[in-house]
């Protein structure tokens, strides 16, 4: 299992439930990474997509809201029940995307982490945990500084050395 987040310099990810900052190349190398595979998300992230459970992907949602239901979007009560649904895809093909308490929950399970750094901080009231501070995470590559009007970013991938398997 893998996930995919922007982060902001203080891994700042949310404000008032929508993010910090869109940066069309990065949402475009979003959408590239995740055609075609498992997109595992927190209600409260699929609640702030405008066009609901995004095209061309199998959409899973975590909720406990038992009477929770998503037009297109698969949708699961607990993490048992997550990781029972899960089962039944390759890990290779399953992205987490967000938010915090979705990450949070299963960012121990995860063997690889992109992360877009965006080299701002704006006031943030959801986050990511540092990975440069966790033992088990390492920085395995970093793409060049980029910019987008102003703003500069770059792509790292980080690698867990001893994730759980689910
Ligand atoms: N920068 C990025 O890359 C990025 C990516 C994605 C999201 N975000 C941002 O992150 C923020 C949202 O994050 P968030 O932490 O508030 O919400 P979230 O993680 O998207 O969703 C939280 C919800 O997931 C459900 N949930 C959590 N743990 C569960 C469990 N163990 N079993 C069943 N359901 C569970 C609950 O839904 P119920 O309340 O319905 O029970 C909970 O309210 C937004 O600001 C969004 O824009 C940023």
């Amino acid at each position: 299992m893998k996930l995919i987040v922007a982060v902001c310099e203080d891994w700042g990810i949310g404000a008032k439930g929508d993010q910090p900052f869109y940066i069309p190349e990065d949402l475009q190398r979003f959408k590239s990474m995740t055609m075609g595979k498992v997109v595992v998300m927190g209600r409260v992230t699929l609640a702030a997509l405008p066009k609901g459970p995004l095209k061309g992907r199998v959409n899973v949602v975590l909720t406990r809201d038992a009477d929770f239901a998503a037009g297109g979007a698969v949708v699961c009560n607990s993490l048992q029940g997550l990781m029972q649904c899960l089962s039944q895809y390759d890990a290779e093909n399953i992205f987490v995307i967000g938010g915090q308490q979705i990450y949070e929950l299963l960012l121990d399970y995860c063997d690889t982490a992109y992360v877009t750094k965006i080299f701002a901080t704006v006031p943030t009231d959801r986050g990511f945990p540092n990975l440069d501070a966790m033992g088990n995470w390492q920085l395995h590559s970093q793409s060049e500084i980029k910019g987008h009007q102003g703003l500069k970013f770059c792509y790292c991938e980080y690698k867990n050395n001893a994730p759980y398997s689910k």
